[in-house]
């Protein structure tokens, strides 16, 4: 069970449809996927007919919370997997390393324990128990980060770890969510399935940010299909991605998935269109108005694309077509933004 890693293969198994399960059942059915990994990615895309306070508009939402591991960072574990291995920097004996608050180390954890590679997942103290034990469930080894030096944030420290651990051995490979090509990349997919499935006819989108990988392969991959859609970021009150370190700081944010204190790498200055600051209170209210709604249970994030694209919807132009990003599960947040008790203690300032 958890903790015990499956003997390595020889050759890592191939990240790609079974050619096996064609010969087996036919060439009538669809080829199998090969392992839960070939089940990240084409997620559905539903119509949101009752958060719209408007018939004159559509509203679509991307449900990436039905990805296997919970979150739409089960595309970007795969992405950052295979470049690794495609690259020859993962091979059979390689550890895994990353810092992460939550979705990208399940989605890594689930993707390691598949190809049987060694995973550290580097959290800070802020990271949910629920997070941990996931995490763990999968075989990973967590290290959690409490102390800080002067000036660092706690991802400042966490990522000074990451680093000392990549440096300690040849055997060790940091996948860098946050510089990695092959993390916007992975988005090209998720991008490319809402312009298939709208054949390209949608006219905004709202993206929640952190390392700004899901928003720059989207943009990255609309300019070269030459669509110009509305691209909207939707970041934390308090997060550092799209203003100032000092002016940042002056909130403190609690739920994990979007938002950053420090800047993104893949952020271009006319990557997006809008940006628009949720606050917590605000991503609470966004997920309880969705479940309400559309009997959609999501995490934080997407409640602040709800609560963001709420603000903008009277003042859409009539026929607008919208797509929401909705990232992750809201099972996770059970003991947070389903608590009514821990959204009053938490969450009165803001
Ligand atoms: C739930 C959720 N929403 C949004 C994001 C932001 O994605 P990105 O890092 O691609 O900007 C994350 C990132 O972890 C997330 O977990």
């Amino acid at each position: 069970m958890a903790g015990a890693m499956k003997p390595l293969s020889p050759s890592l198994p191939k990240l790609r449809r079974s050619t096996e399960s064609t010969r087996r059942f036919g060439t009538t059915s669809k080829a199998l996927p090969s392992s839960i990994l070939g089940c990240v990615g084409n997620t559905p895309l539903v119509t949101l007919n009752q958060i719209r306070t408007r018939e004159d508009i559509t509203v679509l939402g991307k449900l990436e919370m039905q990805n296997p591991g919970g979150s739409i960072k089960d595309r970007t574990a795969v992405s950052l997997l295979k470049n690794g291995i495609r690259a020859g920097l993962i091979k059979p004996g390689t550890r895994i390393v990353e810092s992460s608050s939550g979705n990208l180390g399940i989605g890594l954890a689930q993707a390691c324990r598949q190809l049987g590679l060694a995973l550290t997942i580097v959290v800070d103290s802020r990271t949910s128990s629920k997070v941990v034990k996931l995490v763990k469930l999968y075989g990973a080894t967590i290290e959690v980060v409490r102390e800080t030096r002067d000036g660092e944030s706690l991802l400042d420290a966490r990522l000074r770890r990451v680093r000392e651990l990549a440096d300690s051995s040849p055997d060790v490979y940091w996948v860098n969510q946050y510089q990695n090509p092959a993390n916007p990349a992975a988005h090209h997919a998720t991008i490319g399935e809402i312009i298939r499935e709208t054949r390209g006819q949608f006219d905004r989108i709202y993206v929640a940010t952190s390392t700004c990988g899901t928003l720059a392969g989207c943009r990255e991959y609309l300019n070269k299909r030459a669509l110009y859609p509305h691209l909207e970021a939707v970041d934390a009150t308090g997060s550092a991605i799209f203003q100032s370190k000092d002016k940042a700081n002056l909130t403190k944010r609690h739920l994990p998935g979007h938002g950053s204190s420090r800047q993104s790498d893949f952020l271009k200055t006319d990557y997006v269109d809008g940006v628009t600051h949720v606050s917590d209170r605000e991503c609470v209210e966004g997920c309880h108005f969705l479940l309400q709604q559309e009997g959609i249970l999501a995490g934080g994030s997407s409640g602040g694309v709800i609560s963001a694209f709420r603000r903008d919807e009277p003042y859409l132009e009539s026929g607008t077509t919208v797509v929401l990003l909705l990232c992750d599960r809201g099972e996770r947040y059970l003991d947070t933004i389903n608590d009514e008790e821990w959204v009053e203690a938490t969450l009165t300032s803001n």
